[in-house]
C-alpha cells in the first residue's frame, strides 16, 4: 500500500501534476494559490507607519494587522498561572503587554473575553492538573454562547505540545511559548476571525530587558524579578532546556533599575529569578576582571561563556540599591557559587542568607546518570565551605527519587544526605519521565510508581523530622520579620524571616522608630522573639518595630535569626 503510494507521488512529481488524494500541488498551482493568498493579505500599504508617527514607539503597533481584524480593545483576560515562580513573573510580563494594547484585567471568570493559562511541563502531575483546568475551560466556553470566548495557553506546556495542543483540545484557540509574548496581541487579533494562532519559536536573546512586568498583586511587599532565561545544564531528566532554550541574561541595568522603581514603589523584598541564576553573565558588558574559574570538583556539558558582568557583580549593585531592600536569589546550581559570590553574600545585611542548592540526590552514580556534574564528595565539601565562609547560612534543596535506576542502596545515599546537611527548605519530588530529555533517550523510567511514592514520603519524613528539630532550637531566639499580612486562618499578623520561614504572632501595639508604639502592617520589619515552632511555621511575640540595618547593626550574625535577643 505504502509503496503504491509512493510511486503515485513520484508520478504526480515528475508529470507536475496536482492531486488533492495526495497533497501534492503542481508548481502552477502552489504560485497561482500563493498568488490568491498575497492579494487577499496585506498590502505594502498595510506594512507603513503613517507619518505623523514615529517609527518606534515605547508600544509597538502592528501595522500590518487591517483594521477588522484588530482586536476589539478593551477585552477583559482571565490569567491563571501555574507552576514556579518565574511563570509568576512572566505573566507580569505578559500582563503588562496586553495593558499597554488596552486589555482589561479581571479575577471574574463569568467576565472573561480571553483567558490565558501560564502553564508547566516539568512535571507530567503538573500537566495534569492544566488539562483538567482546559476540560472546565472548555465547558465554560461552550456555555458562554452569547459572546466569543478565547482560550490561550502560554509557557512550558505550550512550549511542549505545540501545535498538538490545539490538535488534542480543539478549544484551545493561542499557543504562545515562552519567548513570544510580545506577539500576543496579534496572535490574540487573529483569533477574532475564528481562525488558531501559534508561535512557539524559541529566542537566542529574548529577554523582555524592557518590558516593565505589570505585577499582578500591586498590594504584595515583595516581587520577582527575573534577571536570566533559559538554560544550558541539560541534566538529563530535565525538560527546561526544551521548553525554555538556550541561557541568556539581562543587561544589569535594566535590573537595577527595575529594583530601584519597586523600592520606589514601597517594595520591600526582591528576588532575582531565573533557572540558574548563578550563572548569570551580561555580556553587554566588558570586565577587565579574570573569569572566576569553576567550583572544585564541578563540571558543565557546556563551553562556559567568558567576560562579562557575573552574578557577584549583579548581587553587589542590586543590593547597593536600597539597604532596606531584602534580596533573595533562585533558581541556583551548585558549581557556580564561586568565593565572590558566597563573600558578598556573607558582607551584605540585605543579602537574604539562605542559599538554594539543589542536590537532586544523594548517590553519585545517580548524580551521574543525572549529568549534575558533580559528586556526592564535591557537594558535601561545598556545603562546608559554604557555612564556612558565611557563618550560620540557611539552605535549601531540590531532590528527586525514583530517577531511572535508582536502586535502594542509591535512594538511602539520598536520605543519608538530607540527614547531614541541615536544610531549612526542600522541595522533594518524585521522578517523572519527560519526552525529549535525554533520559527518555537513554535510560528506561523502571523505578515502580508505588516504590517512587514511598521513597517521597520517607524523603518528606526525614525533611519534616529535622526541620522540627532546627525550627525549636530557635525558640528564644529573635528574627527580623517582614510583615505580609494577616493569615488566612488564624488572623494573625503573618510575615517571613530571612530564611522565608512563615512567622505568625498577635497584633500589639509595640514601640515604633519614633519612640510611639503602633500596630504592624504589611511592608514593617518586626523584631520577633520566637516561642513556638512547627516544621514549617514558627509563632513569636512581636518586640519592636526596626529596619533592617538597625537590626543587623553591632549583631554578630547567626544569619537569619539573631541570636543574642
Ligand atoms: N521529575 C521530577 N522532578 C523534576 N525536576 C525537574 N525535572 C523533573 C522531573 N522530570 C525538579 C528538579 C528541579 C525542580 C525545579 O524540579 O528537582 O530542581
Ligand atoms: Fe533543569 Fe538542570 Fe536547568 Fe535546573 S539546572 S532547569 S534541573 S536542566
Amino acid at each position: 500500500m505504502m509503496f503504491i503510494r509512493r510511486v503515485h507521488r513520484l508520478s504526480n512529481l515528475i508529470t507536475n501534476k496536482s492531486c488533492k488524494k495526495c497533497r501534492f500541488y503542481s508548481d502552477y498551482d502552489r504560485v497561482t494559490t500563493i498568488k490568491e493568498k498575497i492579494k487577499q493579505g496585506p498590502s505594502l500599504k498595510d506594512f507603513l507607519v503613517e507619518n505623523s508617527e514615529p517609527i518606534l514607539t515605547e508600544s509597538p503597533r502592528i501595522p500590518y494587522l487591517l483594521e477588522k481584524s484588530k482586536i476589539p480593545t478593551r477585552r477583559k483576560v482571565f490569567f491563571d498561572v501555574y507552576g514556579c515562580q518565574m511563570n509568576l513573573n512572566d505573566t507580569d510580563i505578559v500582563w503588562s503587554i496586553l495593558k499597554k494594547e488596552g486589555f482589561i484585567k479581571t479575577d471574574i471568570e463569568e467576565e472573561a473575553d480571553i483567558f490565558l493559562v501560564m502553564t508547566c511541563a516539568i512535571r507530567e502531575g503538573a500537566e495534569t492538573k492544566i488539562w483538567h483546568r482546559l476540560d472546565h475551560l472548555r465547558g465554560y466556553k461552550r456555555r458562554a454562547k452569547d459572546r466569543s470566548v478565547k482560550i490561550g495557553i502560554l509557557g512550558c506546556m505550550a512550549e511542549r505540545l505545540k501545535e498538538k495542543l490545539i490538535e488534542k483540545e480543539k478549544a484551545v484557540d493561542v499557543v504562545a511559548g515562552p519567548d513570544s509574548y510580545r506577539d500576543l496581541p496579534r496572535l490574540l487579533a487573529l483569533t477574532e476571525s475564528g481562525q488558531t494562532a501559534v508561535n512557539v519559536l524559541l529566542s537566542l536573546d529574548e529577554t523582555y530587558a524592557d518590558v516593565v512586568p505589570v505585577r499582578l498583586n500591586q498590594d504584595s511587599v515583595s516581587a520577582f524579578i527575573s534577571i536570566m532565561r533559559g538554560c544550558d545544564n541539560m541534566c538529563t531528566y530535565c525538560i527546561v532546556p526544551f521548553t525554555r532554550g538556550r541561557e541568556r541574561s539581562r543587561p544589569v541595568h535594566s535590573i537595577v533599575d527595575e529594583v530601584r522603581q519597586l523600592a520606589d514603589q514601597g517594595v520591600k523584598e526582591v528576588t532575582l529569578l531565573g533557572q540558574n541564576v548563578n550563572s548569570y553573565r551580561d555580556v553587554s558588558q566588558a570586565t577587565e576582571k579574570f573569569d572566576t574559574h569553576m567550583v572544585k570538583g564541578f563540571k558543565t556539558v557546556y563551553k562556559t561563556k567568558k567576560g562579562g558582568l557575573r552574578f557577584a557583580d549583579l548581587l553587589d549593585k542590586v543590593s547597593a540599591v536600597d539597604p532596606e531592600m531584602r534580596i533573595r536569589f533562585t533558581a541556583a546550581h551548585p558549581k557556580d557559587f564561586p568565593d565572590e559570590v558566597l563573600q558578598i553574600i556573607s558582607e551584605r545585611p540585605n543579602l537574604c542568607k539562605l542559599l538554594h542548592l539543589p542536590a537532586q540526590s544523594g548517590s553519585s552514580a545517580v548524580l551521574d546518570r543525572m549529568r549534575r556534574g558533580y559528586s556526592r564528595e564535591a557537594y558535601l565539601d561545598l556545603i562546608q565551605h559554604v557555612k564556612n565562609t558565611i557563618p550560620g547560612v540557611g539552605l535549601s534543596t531540590d531532590m528527586i527519587c525514583g530517577f531511572c535506576g535508582e536502586t535502594e542502596e542509591e535512594f538511602q545515599e539520598t536520605i543519608s544526605l538530607m540527614e547531614l546537611v541541615d536544610y531549612n527548605i526542600a522541595f522533594l519530588f518524585p521522578y517523572s519521565m519527560r519526552e525529549k530529555t535525554t533520559a527518555y533517550r537513554r535510560y528506561k523510567d523502571d523505578v515502580p510508581e508505588l516504590i517512587k511514592k514511598e521513597r517521597h514520603n520517607r524523603m518528606l519524613e526525614v525533611y519534616r523530622r529535622k526541620c522540627q528539630v532546627l525550627n525549636e532550637a530557635e525558640i528564644g531566639n529573635t528574627h527580623l520579620v517582614l510583615v505580609e499580612g494577616t493569615a488566612k486562618k488564624s488572623g494573625k499578623i503573618l510575615g517571613r524571616n530571612e530564611f522565608y520561614l512563615r512567622v505568625i504572632f498577635d497584633q500589639a501595639d509595640i514601640l515604633a522608630e519614633d519612640g510611639g508604639r503602633r500596630q504592624a502592617k504589611p511592608g514593617d520589619y518586626v523584631a520577633v522573639k520566637i516561642v513556638g515552632a512547627r516544621s514549617a511555621t514558627l509563632t513569636g511575640v512581636p518586640l519592636y518595630h526596626t529596619t533592617l540595618s538597625e537590626f543587623y547593626r553591632d549583631r554578630q550574625w547567626g544569619a537569619a535569626r539573631c541570636l543574642n535577643g
